[in-house]
This record gives C-alpha cells, sequence and structure tokens, in this order.
C-alpha cells in the first residue's frame, strides 16, 4: 500500500474500500448497538473493534480509522448530529459565525482520536496492515456547515460563494488550518497515510473550482508531514477537475466511476497515484463479474504511477458483503504486475 501510493514498484495492487466499516456489516451493526454514531466514535475500544472488523470479515489490505469528518468539527465548538448524516446545531453563515468558531484544541477536545490510531498501530503492526487516517476536505465540511445538513444543490453554500465571497473565504480558511494540524496530528499518532474527502466539491464549474477549491488542496499538500504519510486525495464526480487534482500535489488521486483510470494514467504521468474506482453498487454483481471488473481496472491503471485498488464512492449500507468478499478475492488473485 505504501509503496503504490508513493509509486515504487509493487507486484499487485493492494486493496481496501472507503467505508468499508459500517452498516452493510451485521457485525458492525451488532457491535454498535443502539447507541449514538458520535457515542461510537468517542468509545475507544468500540471504535478500535469496528475499525479492525473489515480485516478479518472481509479481507481488506488496509485499516481506515473508525470515525467520521465531522468529529474534528466539534474542536471548533460547533454542535454536531448525525440523523443519520451530519446536522448542524446552529449553520455557519455570515462573518460573525466564522469569528466565533473557537481556536481548537485537537488533543484536548477529541483525544480519542488520537488513542484509537495509537492503539490500532500497535496491534496493526506485527501484521505490517497500515493504518490510514482521514479528514473532510475544507469545501466539504464547510458544504455542511453553511447549509446545516446535505444537500441536494447545496444552493445556500453557493450563494455565499457568489454573493459574499469574503465569509466563504474566511471559513474555508479556519477549516484548512484545522484539517493541516489535524492530519498532522492523526500522523504523530500513528497514521501511515492520510485520506482527504471532498465529497462535494466536485458540484463546481471547473473555473471555481480553481478558484476555491484547489488552492485549499494545494496548501494541504504542502503543510501535511508527507513524507511520513502519503496523502490521498478524494473528490466524488470530480471527472471535470481531473488536471486540478493532479495539481493538488496530493500523491494519490482518489476517482469515481465516472473516469477512466486508462484516461486518468496519461493524466497523472509520473505526479500521482490512483486509487479506485468500481461503483459501490457493482457489488450486487455475481462473483465472477466482479473478478472480470477488478481485472479490467488493474489493466487500464497498471500505466499509473502507482495504483490502490478500491471502489469510487463509499460501500452502501445495502452492499452485499458476499459482493465485497467478491472485489477483495479478486484483488488478492491478480496475477503479479508483469506476470
Ligand atoms: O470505514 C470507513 O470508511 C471509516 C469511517 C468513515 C465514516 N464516515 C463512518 C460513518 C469515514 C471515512 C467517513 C467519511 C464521511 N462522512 C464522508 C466522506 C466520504 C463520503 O462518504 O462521501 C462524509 C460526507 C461523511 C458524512 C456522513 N457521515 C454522512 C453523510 C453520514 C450518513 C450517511 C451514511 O453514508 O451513512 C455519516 C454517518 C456515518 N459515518 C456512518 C458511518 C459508519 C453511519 C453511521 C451509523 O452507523 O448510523
Amino acid at each position: 500500500m505504501l509503496r503504490a501510493c508513493r509509486g515504487e514498484p509493487v507486484d499487485r495492487p493492494p486493496v481496501w474500500l472507503m467505508r468499508q466499516a459500517g452498516r452493510y456489516l451485521p457485525e458492525y451493526r451488532a457491535a454498535r448497538g443502539a447507541g449514538s454514531f458520535l457515542d461510537a466514535c468517542r468509545d475507544v475500544e468500540l471504535a478500535v473493534e469496528l475499525s479492525l472488523q473489515p480485516l478479518r470479515l472481509v479481507g481488506s489490505e488496509a485499516v481506515i480509522l473508525f470515525s467520521d469528518i465531522f468529529v474534528p468539527i466539534l474542536a471548533l465548538g460547533v454542535g454536531v448530529d448525525f440523523r443519520p448524516g451530519p446536522v448542524v446545531e446552529r449553520p455557519i453563515r455570515t462573518r460573525d459565525d466564522v469569528a466565533r468558531l473557537a481556536a481548537p484544541d485537537l488533543a484536548g477536545s477529541i483525544p480519542y482520536v488520537f488513542e484509537i490510531l495509537r492503539r490500532l498501530r500497535a496491534a496493526l503492526e506485527p501484521e505490517q496492515v497500515p493504518l490510514l487516517g482521514f479528514a473532510g476536505a475544507p469545501f466539504t465540511l464547510a458544504a455542511y456547515l453553511v447549509e446545516g445538513q446535505g444537500s441536494r444543490h447545496f444552493a445556500g453554500l453557493k450563494r455565499l460563494l457568489y454573493a459574499e465571497p469574503a465569509v466563504l473565504r474566511a471559513l474555508l480558511e479556519r477549516l484548512t488550518d484545522l484539517t493541516v494540524a489535524y492530519l498532522n496530528a492523526q500522523i504523530a499518532a500513528g497514521a501511515q497515510v492520510v485520506q482527504l474527502f471532498d465529497t462535494w466539491a466536485g458540484i463546481l464549474p471547473r473555473t471555481e473550482y480553481r478558484a476555491w477549491v484547489l488552492p485549499t488542496h494545494q496548501a494541504i499538500a504542502e503543510r501535511v508531514e508527507r513524507t511520513r504519510a502519503p496523502l490521498i486525495l478524494y473528490v466524488n464526480d470530480g471527472a471535470h477537475v481531473l488536471d486540478e487534482m493532479v495539481e493538488s500535489g496530493a500523491d494519490v488521486l482518489s476517482l469515481d466511476w465516472r473516469v477512466e483510470l486508462a484516461e486518468a494514467a496519461r493524466r497523472a504521468g509520473r505526479r500521482a497515484s490512483l486509487q479506485g474506482n468500481l461503483d459501490p453498487c457493482a457489488l450486487a454483481a455475481p462473483p465472477e463479474a466482479i473478478a472480470e471488473m477488478v481485472r479490467g481496472l488493474a489493466r487500464a491503471a497498471a500505466p499509473a504511477r502507482g495504483h490502490v485498488l478500491n471502489l469510487g464512492h463509499g460501500c452502501l449500507p445495502e452492499t452485499p458483503v458476499a459482493g465485497v468478499r467478491a472485489f477483495t478475492g479478486a484483488a488478492r488473485a491478480l496475477a503479479p504486475a508483469g506476470g
């Protein structure tokens, strides 16, 4: 995994899945019980167990911290609830709202994240399984903070962008600083790779993406300790901003299924490795069809600097466990590169 991220030679692409811990697993539902999702994120032992479940249950080859992109937002003093997606108690829409955000004390307000990472790293070290940390990207966090919750068009966010750009600029600056500090603290606690999730950046036209999103990615790529932990950048629905993803400086570009890996490999060249990009819904296919799709992805990405097999977005609550197992099984059965 680490070699693939850095573009060093590997026998075959490693495999893991976004949202590999979660509601599609009966074992997740059983362990999580009826408590709130945020309580599960704060419960160190439970979060460690949930993080590790996909290793033995579905054959993933990397572990991602069980948490959510909204956990560090708590450190800004913003109230967040999950129903089941994030809902912000008091949306951030004015210059005063931004000014009122607390100066984050990550170790003081969300110490459990770093304790979970330290325990995971200790558990995984003997087996040499890589540990991923993650953060939500500033634009995606801002999208929820401004709207107050998920949205189809994020019209409130876009209104701010076009009508009151100074407010959104100030908010994105605060969130960029938070993200850099958060990812570096995760690396210090044992994360060996970090992934930045920009789930909503793809809603912008290319010109606005260049003006509003690319600079946040570039600042993060510059200030995160990438020599200690390579940075993966995920943008959902970002086929129109692939060149901007390459310009971000991230070590790995995580692509959704709308992008052709062969084309992405041409455009990224030696500047970045690729991650992805099976449509999560394709895991409903019969095992042999999934294996054929995995071989197709590996072939298409073979010219890339490096390739990490993954989905194009996270597992869904309705994803069949058998489909996930077929996906990791097919990846593990790939012939060595050049063979
Ligand atoms: O296994 C993993 O991937 C690690 C944990 C993880 C979660 N959320 C756990 C979670 C990660 C990396 C995330 C990222 C996340 N969270 C993103 C970016 C990636 C993406 O999926 O686009 C976003 C936008 C969120 C915000 C969020 N959290 C939403 C919209 C929802 C509800 C809808 C959904 O997909 O479940 C959540 C809740 C959430 N985060 C759950 C889990 C396991 C479900 C909680 C439950 O058990 O009820």
